[in-house]
Order: C-alpha cells, then structure tokens, then sequence
C-alpha cells in the first residue's frame, strides 16, 4: 500500500533539489518515524493521491512565512529573497509545525488552487482572433472556473512579442516575449466581464491574496512576481466571480438575447480537465443554444484527454491547446474550433500553429 511517506518522497522526486524537494524529504522520514507530520496528518494518511496532502501542508507552512507568524524561516524561500542552503532546513521547520499543529491541520482542508495570470498571453491572442474574425470590439468576457479572476483583467497587462504589444505600458505586470510567431494586435474594448468558480478566491482580501500565494512554489520566482503584479492590479480593480459550477452560470450568463454589438467571449484554461463528463456535456449545449441568439467566441486553453484509464482512474492529457470556435447568429450551428497554438501550462509560451 503507498503511504504518505512514498507520496512525499514521489514528489520530491519530481524536482531534482531545492527547499520543497528537502522538505519533502524530510516529511516522509518524519512520518515514518512518528513524529509531528503524523500529528498534522493522520486524518489524511488514506487520502486519495489526487488531494495531494503534500501541497497542502506545505502551502500551510508557506501562508506561516508569508503572513510574518514565523518570519525567520524566510531565509529559506528563494521567493521572499532567502538564499539559506536547503540541506539541512528541517532542523529550522520541524519546531514550527509543531506550534502550530491546529493551524496546519486546518490548511490540509483546503485544496490546491492557483490563478495564473500568464494564461491571460493565450486569452489575449484567442481575442485577437476572435474580435477580427467578428468584426466586433466590444467584448464581454465570460470565465469558466476562474479562480480569483485574475485573467479577466487581461486588458489591464502589458502584454508584448516580436514588433507588437498590447496593453497599458505602465501596468505592474510584464508580459513579454511570451508568443512564438507572429501576431497582429486589434483594438478591444471590455464592456462587461465576469466569472465563476466552484471555489472562488477574493483577491481583494488578505486572506485570499495569501491561500493563492501560498500553493506558487518557492523556487518559481517568475510565477511569484507574476502573481504579485496580478494581485496588485487586481486590488484597484476587483472582478466579480460568482460561487457557481460552469454550466448552471453560463446558462444563466447566456440566457435570452446578448448585448447588442458586443462579442460575447466564454473563456476557459485548466479547468476542464476537473469537471465531470456530465459538466462538460451541460456547457457545450449552453454554448450551442446560445449561437443563434448572439455573436458568441468560445476559447479554451485545456489540454484534450490522450488517454483515460478508468480501472486504474488516470488520466493522460495531450499538450495544451488554445483554439477558437466563433459563431454569429444566423452562421454554422456548430463552427469548427480553430486551433490556434500549443501553450505552456502557465500559459506562457503560446507557439502558434501557423
Ligand atoms: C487549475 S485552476 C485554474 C484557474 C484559472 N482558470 C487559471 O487558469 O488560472 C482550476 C479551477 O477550476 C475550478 N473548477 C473546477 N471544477 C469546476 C466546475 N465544475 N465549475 C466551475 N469551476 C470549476 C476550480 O475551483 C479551480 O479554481
């Protein structure tokens, strides 16, 4: 039977060192031998691997740091400027958790979640696409399973490639060299834009800021600053995303007729992949019933299913995809999605097909 033991030390080693791979380490002898990661964890020891315990407690140890309850671990975490040596780390944390057992118990309850703002390069481009091939920009944009909503701030973001850039210059978020091949910009206005999440995250309070924060790894300094900027842009300009699965808001989002001359935009990125079969089937006919009643984009940023091994419940994904299905009303009922790009799962790069 795999323990949590083997499941830490599995993901330590999906990294090759550094402060998570040295922890993780460490976390898996703890438990072996009995000591405060049992404590923290025996609740969770028969968890399914895909509530990966180990990014729990580790987010919960790494919202300690961030939130200044244990400011001298700081040292260790190459995104707060710590430049200490991860050999050894264990001495330092291992007090830690055991003062504050309750604390990191609570955090095992709440479930990985990460907003990417470098996802918004694909969106932008899926735009792009969309408003051109529309003739239409004014744009309202829709997100399925937003998170905290931070790519809705797209027009908000310095975006920017080879001859090209798109966004305020200013923007505390740089977004640049971040799609391979060629784009043309077009001008866009966002008329409204709003999301949905299962579990939303609000970005305008501190707790919030703080759980996104806490599940970016510490080595991943370009995440880190991208989340940063994100978080402060989205402080001035906080976007509404609702308590609610994709389909049931959608339906309501996409009921009677849309706003006259405004491209409807539903966008999506890594989220499909956690719905079920029965989500994905309601959004897809939300979307086709919409079609004839208002010029509508659909862009998605999700990786298809490559291969789905239910006696063994895994899934494999093919790369990530970024394609664009447009339809106005009174056109195809049922538009082919144009495949526009392969992306990175952080969004960045975009390499465009043609
Ligand atoms: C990996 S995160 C991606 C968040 C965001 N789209 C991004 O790219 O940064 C997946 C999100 O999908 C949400 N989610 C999962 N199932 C959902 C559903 N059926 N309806 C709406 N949101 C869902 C989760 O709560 C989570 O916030």
């Amino acid at each position: 039977m795999t323990t949590l033991a083997d499941r830490f030390r599995r993901h330590a080693g999906m990294m090759p060192d550094g402060l998570y791979h040295s922890l993780l380490q460490a976390m898996a002898a703890d438990w072996e031998a009995g000591g405060i990661v049992v404590e923290i964890c025996r609740d969770w020891a028969d968890a399914a691997g895909s509530a990966v315990v180990q990014l729990r407690l580790l987010a919960g140890i790494q919202r300690l740091v961030l939130s200044g309850a244990e400011p001298q671990l700081a040292v260790y975490y190459p995104n707060l400027g710590g430049t200490a040596s991860p050999d050894g780390a264990w001495q330092a944390f291992e007090p830690v958790l055991r003062r504050h057992v309750g604390e990191l118990r609570a955090a095992l309850e709440v479930a990985p979640q990460t907003n990417e703002p470098g996802r918004s390069v694909p969106l932008l481009v899926g735009l792009f696409d969309a408003v051109r091939r529309s003739g239409l920009a004014s744009v309202r944009l829709l997100e399925l399973g937003a998170s905290a909503g931070l790519n809705l701030l797209v027009d908000r973001f310095y975006i920017a490639g080879d001859g090209w850039s798109a966004g305020p210059e200013s923007s505390p978020l740089r977004l640049t060299e971040a799609v391979l091949g060629p784009v043309s910009p077009v001008p866009f206005t966002v008329a409204d834009r709003r999301g949905c999440d299962l579990a939303p995250i609000d970005a305008s309070t501190e707790e919030g800021r703080l759980r996104l924060t806490s599940f970016v790894w510490p080595h991943d300094l370009h995440r880190y600053e991208r989340l940063r900027a994100a978080l402060r842009i989205a402080a001035s300009h906080p976007v509404p995303v609702e308590r609610a699965s994709a389909s049931s808001w959608l339906g309501s989002m996409l009921a009677g007729a849309g706003p006259d001359g405004v491209l409807t935009v539903v966008w999506h990125s890594i989220t499909r992949q956690y719905w079920p079969v029965a989500e994905i089937e309601a959004t897809a006919r939300v979307l086709a019933a919409a079609r004839d009643r208002m010029p509508l984009a659909h862009i998605a940023m999700e990786s298809p299913v490559l291969r789905d091994d239910r006696s063994e419940g895994r899934r494999e994904y093919q790369p990530t995809e970024l394609t664009v299905q447009l339809s106005v009303p009174g056109g195809a009922a049922d538009p082919a999605p144009v495949l526009l790009g392969r992306v990175a799962d952080h969004g960045v790069p975009v390499r465009l097909v043609s």
